[in-house]
């Protein structure tokens, strides 16, 4: 395998299982460089379409972070996706969104990697990809909701090129010790989250929180939550039907996030 191999539109599709190959096709496009695939799926793209970079020059993370984006060592994808109906569950898509991506990373043979709440993919106590799920203000009496789902992973990338990232982080040529076809990837990738998207409306919730949990790499561990300025201690006890984070506070009581902070005790 080859890191110098480019992504394309042809060579992802090679990959999808033969059932996959028989629906209609993705609309896929490759970019060699955008500022963000996400911000450009805002803009352009009918539902359903798969935006690929090469390189983004203005990638971005959760919390206003910048996404490190060098070309062509990592994956930087968005689809955009149309509800016709806002799902009651629409506070479990990124959660959702995690496992398809774990689900494909055990496809290719990767072992002892989880997710951490909301939408980190980690790998042995450090990040090798994460998940940025936007709304978009939809004009089309067609649809109640639509969203850009966008997920970065580190594949390829070596430690010189990652200099600056402000937090541990890994990348899967590291933890498979092997140079990982991008495009086989994406492909497995997308598949198991094309097919996840499609059953978004159908998921039960309470089978999910059992998924979760068999990914989850936060379930019983002590942790730091941090929360407009304040910092409490727990340990996590999983989601709730609603994607929320349950912790049991040092007081005994138990809490539930939408969104903070989750640092790992060492
Ligand atoms: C995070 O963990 O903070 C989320 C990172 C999401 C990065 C991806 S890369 C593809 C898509 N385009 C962007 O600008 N961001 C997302």
């Amino acid at each position: 395998m080859n890191t110098k191999t480019n992504l394309s539109a042809r060579h992802i599709m090679q990959h999808f299982s033969p059932d996959f190959q028989r629906s209609p096709a993705p609309k896929m496009y490759v970019f060699d460089c955008l500022d963000s695939t996400n911000t450009w799926l805002k803009d352009n793209g009918d539902c359903g379409v798969v935006c690929i970079a090469e390189q983004q020059t203005a990638g971005r993370g959760r919390r206003g972070r910048q996404w490190l984006s060098p070309r062509a060592e990592n994956i930087y994808c968005s689809v955009k996706w149309c509800f016709e109906v806002t799902p009651e569950q629409l506070s479990l898509l990124s959660l959702v969104v995690g496992l398809s991506i774990a689900k494909a990373l055990q496809k290719i043979g990767l072992t002892g990697h989880g997710v951490k709440w909301p939408n980190d993919i980690f790998w042995q106590g450090e990040k090798m990809g994460g998940i940025l799920i936007e709304g978009i203000s939809s004009n089309s009496s067609l649809h109640q909701q639509e969203v850009v789902i966008g997920f970065g992973l580190n594949v390829n990338m070596p430690k010189s090129s990652g200099e600056t990232i402000d937090q541990p982080w890994v990348s899967l040529h590291h933890a498979m010790g092997d140079t990982l076809d991008r495009n086989q990837l994406l492909a497995f990738i997308l598949e198991f989250l094309i097919n996840d998207l499609q059953c978004f409306d159908r998921l039960d919730s309470k089978r999910f929180q059992h998924d979760w949990r068999y990914w989850d790499v936060l379930y019983g561990q002590n942790v730091l939550i941090l929360q407009e300025q304040q910092e409490r201690s727990g340990i996590v006890d999983g989601i709730d039907d609603q994607g929320r984070l349950a912790v049991k506070l040092m007081s005994g009581q138990l809490a539930y996030y939408t969104s903070a902070e989750i640092r790992l005790k060492k």
